[in-house]
């Protein structure tokens, strides 16, 4: 399964939330975190190992074809386990690597499409002509964060609809404070499927070693929560779409109703 966490302003933690998510996964499964952002990465800066060998190395290797373990063989470990592929910091050699894979054999869906095996990619802020728009429509999900206050949900509100049709899937998170859940699904006309906790213990866990400071934080419950839904049916069309309210006002009906934020309210 390839999953791709995105923005589409400001910074509302797509990178926490990405490698929480990864590092959350079920454990049957292999999970890769791919930082595939064109403003470029920050992994590689804070585990303090070169980009060279990681997403750029990745680039690289498809000019000459690879094969699905291409990714894994140029992923570090975090501290905690979780294999990650790093950007550079770079913003030019970032989107260059990414326009690079876009063009070549896609060992990024190669790697997501192995059994058991989920590959999330932190595509970052979503402007129009991303370099990383190929991955993120490839995508069996997009998971789409945004603060919930008035600035970040006007820039919403017309792109939105752009955005439910990126992948197979698009699922709506809010991250941090602002306006409530209600507000934001009558404000938008599309019910966000929850909240991203504002977990600092939580954030600083996904560096350390030990995985269960993680899954004990409301970060990783929550992170786990999704990673479960997504593994674990095939949604209903409206379920866990993006839903331009004009388009399908009956399906928006479904999504408001309630029961999904229950759920999802950390
Ligand atoms: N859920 C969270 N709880 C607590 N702190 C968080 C959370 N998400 C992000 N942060 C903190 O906010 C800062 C920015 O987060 P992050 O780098 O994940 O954002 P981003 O959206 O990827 O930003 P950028 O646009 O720079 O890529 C970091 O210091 C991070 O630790
Ligand atoms: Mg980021």
């Amino acid at each position: 399964m390839l999953v791709s966490v995105v923005s589409l302003k400001g910074s509302p933690g797509v990178t926490t939330f990405a490698v929480a998510l990864a590092a959350s996964w079920p454990s049957a499964g292999r999970a890769l975190l791919v930082e595939a952002d064109p403003s470029g990465g920050d992994l590689a800066v804070r585990l303090g190992v070169p980009a060279a060998l990681g997403l750029v190395g990745v680039a690289a290797a498809v000019r000459h074809g690879c094969d699905a373990e291409a990714l894994w063989r140029h992923s570090r470990q975090l501290p905690g386990g979780l294999g990650v592929v790093v950007a550079p910091p770079d913003a030019e050699q970032a989107s260059g690597a990414l326009r690079a894979l876009a063009e070549g054999v896609d060992v990024i869906r190669a790697a997501a499409d192995q059994s058991d095996t989920v590959v999330v990619a932190d595509c970052g802020r979503m402007d129009p002509g991303s370099s990383a728009m190929a991955i993120v429509q490839r995508s069996d999900v997009v998971v789409l964060l945004s603060r919930a206050h008035a600035e970040d949900l006007a820039h919403l509100l017309n792109r939105l609809d752009a955005v439910g049709r990126w992948g197979r899937r698009a699922v709506f998170l809010l991250a941090g404070t602002g306006y409530s859940t209600v507000e934001v699904a009558w404000a938008l006309g599309v019910a966000p499927l929850g909240r991203v906790p504002w977990d600092r213990v939580g954030a600083a866990a996904l560096w350390g070693r030990s995985r269960r400071g993680l899954a004990r934080s409301a970060l990783g419950r929550f992170a786990h929560k999704l990673a479960v839904e997504l593994t674990s049916r095939t949604p209903e069309p409206a379920e866990l779409s993006i839903v331009p309210p004009s388009a399908q006002p009956a399906a928006l009906a479904v999504a408001t109703k309630g029961d999904l934020e229950g759920r999802w309210t950390p």
